[in-house]
């Protein structure tokens, strides 16, 4: 613990690995405020296409990051594949990255409604946007586990869920996510690293509080890491 009057969680991991879960569920736990980084990719990424434009484009992508606006950020389709492909080619250009850079290290130092501290959850959390976060949780799980759960989300929301579709576009985000130049998905290397392939979702939350107790508002003051 830093001592910092507001702590910050920082949750990062590929998708499908059960990063968005595990982060509200904290933040609902200790009274935090939850930010989901992945939305506001998809956001400027939506906001791309709406406009005609390429998300691999820096041309057309930096100023829709720029220019983003909370409504952006409650557009319809935003948890779809096609936003989440888009969101993916938008996060690759560092001009995207360092236009939303400050709206998420302002949350994370002064989350809205008083809250006592923040959960983010994303790609780069621990490593860039937050590197003095109190707790720093990486989850990961296999391609075929990541794959088959979101198969299943798809399968609950009725969309259509095709597997070799998934697995495509879940392989090419891995790639491009891992391999960027700027902020690429990665550990950090104080970061606690849960392989979530064999646990269900209550395990996976238990492991993870059992990683927060000296957290205020996460049990035990305990203050040894
Ligand atoms: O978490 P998600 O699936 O909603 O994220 C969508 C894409 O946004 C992901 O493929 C990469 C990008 N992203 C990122 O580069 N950095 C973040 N902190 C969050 C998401």
């Amino acid at each position: 613990m830093t001592g910092r009057p507001t702590p910050i969680i920082a949750v990062d991991g590929p998708a499908g690995a059960g990063k968005g879960t595990v982060a509200r569920r904290l933040a609902a736990q200790f009274g935090y405020a939850y930010l989901d980084t992945g939305l506001l990719y998809r956001a400027v990424g939506m906001k791309v296409l709406l406009q005609g434009g390429d998300p691999s484009s820096a041309d057309d992508a930096t100023p829709a990051a720029q220019q983003l606006k909370a409504a952006d950020l409650d557009r319809d389709g935003l948890r779809s594949d096609e936003a989440a492909v888009a969101a993916s080619r938008v996060a690759a250009i560092p001009a995207v990255r360092a236009a939303l850079l400050d709206f998420q290290r302002a949350f994370a130092a002064s989350p809205p409604d008083g809250s006592a501290g923040a959960v983010l959850d994303g790609r780069d959390i621990g490593t860039v946007i937050c590197p003095d976060a109190d707790l720093k949780i990486f989850l990961t799980a296999s391609l075929d586990v990541r794959v088959a759960r979101r198969l299943e989300e798809l399968r609950q929301r009725g969309l259509p869920a095709i597997h070799t579709e998934v697995l495509h576009d879940m392989q090419e985000r891995d790639r491009r996510d891992a391999t960027r130049s700027v902020a690429p998905l990665a550990a950090a290397k104080d970061a606690f690293v849960i392989d979530t392939s064999n646990l269900d979702r209550d395990a996976v939350f238990d492991r993870v509080l059992g990683l927060a107790g000296g957290i205020p508002g996460g049990g035990s003051e305990k203050d040894d890491r």
